[in-house]
This record gives structure tokens, C-alpha cells and sequence, in this order.
């Protein structure tokens, strides 16, 4: 078993991250994440608020963005924080699976608070290198922090001295299923097979590393040179332990910016789209629009959220690239014009990003996909309704939901008579034929390049509206 934790853990300030977010920083398993204060004890109880908070619901990026005894902390108390919650929220499962050989039934929902406490102390002394000791007496200090639970510090105590005693050695006996809900699991075997499905978990167990996309693609070899980076087969640089992305070369003059390898696919199959005229929906924060001005379109990026559509003002400035920006429900937008191209990059589950989104996993819901579903069906029937004769729309989403990629698609064919699909050829996506699934369309999964530190899964799919 691989521990991806301990390879150190980085909050990159990759395009889905709110600017409030902790400092890109790298407070690693090795040596152990430290903060400023004696005790770090203020960084575990950031880390507690906002485990509550990802509890009621809250995304890992809303509970970043809203929490203040995490907003107060700076430099390593910040990113020991943030640590802290990614490393539970990666290995909730196998955590609660060992905690559970030592508390004889489910703690209520009123203890939740004791959970999350002796969540911390075991993702510290497993995962993160933090001496058993430390581990263990913050996590009694934090109990006596509230009237309600004080009376449980004995059990932790007890409970977390066990955890640690056993060690990392228990972690082998833990199912590989342990960090993914059911439902989840039960859909994916459905669509990647036993072996498949086990190969997904376990990179979502991993760090993912730090990707970045070119403005100009031809410059790979000089960026990759100069960043210390690794050239991906399909073109992205990667790095690898950065602790703060605005300080790495070409960051500044807009040469790259952040974007996970997978998400760089889809607009690629636009092919050339020089002089074009590209509607970008469902664009915030970016990425694809800067690749599809970079590439010489005439690009106009439509999101129905102002504040996501700031970053994407923000970059285009960074990068000295042009897009009109659009505040407006995809649904509701009717352009005087029709586009010669689409790319719709609908909002979904976004299972595919559980690597960089450890949350996802517990706050979403199989009864959340139906919803999603109907709305990215009906985003495609109106940015067919936007499309010229002739022109290509592509369809993409980041989740590994077979409903929200290739039965999507497959209902998209049967609804519209003159729409047809174009399959990728492998040259398209620099013969990253991997990457095509049986129909023609754009299937990556986490579990790909596992040995160069994995990709995010993106399913994408072309199609043709008939003249
Ligand atoms: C997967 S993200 C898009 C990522 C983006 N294309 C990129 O490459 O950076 C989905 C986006 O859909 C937007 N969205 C959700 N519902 C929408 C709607 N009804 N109309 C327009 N945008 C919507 C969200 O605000 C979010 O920014």
C-alpha cells in the first residue's frame, strides 16, 4: 500500500481554489507539518471548524472560504491546517474503519465533535509523521475545549493511544474500498470493472501533483527546462512539491497557468480554431477559455457566477489573452449571433477531481446526479439551439459518472437527429489513445499516468450539427 499522504501534502493554488484559500504552500508528512505556535493547537481547531462545516455540507473551497479561526492563521499554522483537513477528508474512511476496532458502536450524531477529534489525532500520527505524543495530548485538549464533549476525553485519549500504537502496520488491513462511499464504488464497477474501479481508489489516495498549461504549447521544451518540470505525453508540464505557485518562473508574465492535464483535453478537439467564433460555457474559472484565446479564437466565456467570472478576468489579464465575459444563466443566454463552435463544460458531480477535492466523496450524494443529469441535458439542447449548421459542440464534464459522460451523450444522439458524434483520433491529444473509450469520445481516469502521479477524470464528447 502506498501512503500518499506522507509524500507531503500541497495546497496548490490550482484554478477551482478561492483566493482565500490557505498560501500555496507545502506542509509535508516529512518532516512532520509544524506550525508557529508551541502546541499547534490553533491549527487543529481550524481544521475541526472546518471538518464541521464540510459535516453540514459545505465544500472543502465554501468551508476555506467562510471559516475564521482558519482566516486567521498564516504561513505553516495555515497550511498545518489545511493539512490536517485534506489528510482526514483523503483517508475518512480508513481512518473510521481503524477507530471503529476500538469503539464498541457508531458514537451519535451529537458526538460528531469526538469523532472529528480522534479523526485528527489518528491522520496525524498515520498519515502525517506527527509524534504519537503531541498527536494524542492536543486531541485531549481539544475536547476539554467544549462542556458538552468534555466528558470524553478519557475515551479519546484511550481510543487515540490505541490508533497510534498500532501504527501504520494496520493500515494494510484496511479494504481498498474504504475511502469511497458504496454508491460510488457500486457505479464505477459498473463502468470500469473491479480492477478499474480498485485502481481509481487508489489514486485517489495519492497528492496529485501540480499541472500547467502552456500559452504557447511550442515553448514546452524551454518551460520544462526552466521550471524543473516533467513534460507530459499529453503536453502539460508537471511539477511536483511546490510551495507557492506565484513565485514560480513565468507565473508572473502569464506563460502557463494551473490546469489538471485532463481538464487541458477537451478543447483541444475543437482542432483549429483560429478566427473562430467559440462560445465557452460554463466557463469559470478559465482554463479553457485562456487555451481557446491562446489558440486565436474569438471566444466569448458565459457562467451564471460573477465572482468565479473574477478569476477568469483575472487570468485573462495575468496572460494578456482576450475573451468577452458574460454573467448569465447558460440556459437563459441568446446571443444575436451563432457560434462556429461550443464548448459546454457543464456543471456535475465532479468525482473526477476527488483527487484535488478530497470532500467530494462526503458531500455529495447519489441523489444529486438525477438533478445534474436534466440540467446538463438541458444545457445541451441550448447550446445546440447557439450552434451554426455545420459546427462541432463539445461536451464535457469532470466526473466519472457513466450518466453524466457516456449515457449523456448516448440521450444526446437520441434526442437530436442532426447531431452526430466525431470520434477522437489519438493524434488529437498527442496520441494519448488511452484516453479513448470504445465510442470515440475523451475517457480519462484518475488511475491513468499513476506512475507519473495520475490525472483528473474528464469525459468529453464531439459532436456535429448537421448543416
Ligand atoms: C466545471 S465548472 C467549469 C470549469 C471551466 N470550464 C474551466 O475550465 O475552468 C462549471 C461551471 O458552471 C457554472 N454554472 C453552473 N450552472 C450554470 C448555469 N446555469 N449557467 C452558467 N454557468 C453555470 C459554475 O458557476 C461553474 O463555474
Amino acid at each position: 500500500m502506498t501512503f500518499g499522504a506522507r509524500r507531503g501534502l500541497r495546497r496548490v493554488m490550482e484554478h477551482k481554489n478561492p483566493p482565500s484559500g490557505p498560501p500555496a504552500s507545502t506542509s509535508s508528512a516529512s518532516p512532520a507539518p509544524t506550525s508557529t505556535s508551541a502546541s499547534g493547537l490553533d491549527s487543529r481547531r481550524a481544521a475541526l471548524d472546518l471538518l464541521a462545516r464540510i459535516r453540514r455540507g459545505f465544500l472543502l473551497d465554501e468551508a476555506l472560504s467562510a471559516c475564521i479561526s482558519f482566516d486567521e492563521l498564516e504561513g505553516p499554522d495555515r497550511s498545518f491546517a489545511y493539512a490536517l483537513t485534506v489528510t482526514v477528508l483523503r483517508r475518512r474512511g480508513t481512518i473510521d474503519h481503524l477507530l471503529g476496532a476500538y469503539i464498541d458502536r457508531p458514537l451519535p450524531k451529537k458526538l460528531a465533535r469526538v469523532m472529528d477529534i480522534l479523526r485528527l489525532a489518528a491522520a496525524q500520527t498515520l498519515f502525517l509523521g506527527t509524534p504519537d505524543h503531541a498527536a494524542v495530548s492536543t486531541a485531549v485538549t481539544l475536547a476539554g475545549d467544549r462542556k458538552e464533549i468534555a466528558g470524553y476525553a478519557k475515551l479519546i485519549n484511550a481510543v487515540a493511544r490505541k490508533v497510534a500504537k498500532a501504527g501504520t502496520a494496520a493500515l494494510e488491513k484496511v479494504p481498498a474500498r474504504a475511502d469511497t462511499p458504496a454508491w460510488m464504488w457500486r457505479s464505477w464497477e459498473r463502468n470500469y470493472g473491479p480492477q478499474g474501479t480498485r485502481a481509481i481508489a487508489e489514486a485517489h489516495r495519492q497528492e496529485p501533483p501540480l499541472d500547467l498549461t502552456l500559452k504557447n504549447p511550442a515553448d514546452a521544451t524551454l518551460w520544462a527546462d526552466r521550471l524543473q518540470a516533467e513534460t507530459l505525453p499529453t503536453g502539460s508540464l508537471r511539477l511536483r512539491n511546490i510551495s507557492d505557485v506565484k513565485k514560480l518562473d513565468g507565473f508572473g508574465d502569464g506563460v502557463w497557468w494551473v490546469q489538471d492535464t485532463a481538464a487541458s483535453l477537451p478543447t483541444r478537439l475543437l482542432g483549429d480554431v483560429s478566427g473562430k467564433k467559440v462560445f465557452d460555457l460554463c466557463a469559470a474559472p478559465g482554463g479553457k477559455t485562456l487555451q481557446l484565446a491562446a489558440a486565436g479564437a474569438e471566444v466569448i466565456s458565459v457562467d451564471i457566477s460573477d465572482p468565479r467570472l473574477q478569476r477568469v478576468r483575472e487570468n485573462l489579464g495575468r496572460t494578456g489573452l482576450t475573451a468577452a465575459i458574460v454573467t448569465e444563466d447558460v440556459l437563459r443566454w441568446s446571443p444575436d449571433e451563432k457560434a462556429d463552435a461550443i464548448l459546454l463544460d457543464a456543471p456535475c458531480s465532479a468525482t473526477g477531481t476527488i483527487r484535488r477535492h478530497p470532500d467530494i466523496p462526503w458531500v455529495k450524494h447519489e441523489t444529486d446526479i438525477a438533478a445534474l443529469t436534466s440540467l446538463q441535458a438541458r444545457m445541451i439542447d441550448h447550446a445546440l439551439s447557439l450552434l451554426k449548421p455545420g459546427g462541432t459542440l463539445i461536451y464535457c464534464v469532470c466526473s466519472l459518472q457513466a450518466a453524466e459522460g457516456e449515457k449523456q451523450a448516448q440521450a444526446a444522439l437520441k434526442r437530436h437527429d442532426k447531431l452526430t458524434r466525431k470520434a477522437v483520433t489519438a493524434d488529437e491529444i498527442s496520441g494519448f489513445g488511452e484516453a479513448i473509450n470504445r465510442h470515440g469520445d475523451l475517457r480519462t481516469l484518475p488511475s491513468m499516468l499513476a506512475e507519473k502521479g495520475g490525472m483528473d477524470g474528464f469525459y468529453a464528447a464531439r459532436f456535429i450539427l448537421a448543416a
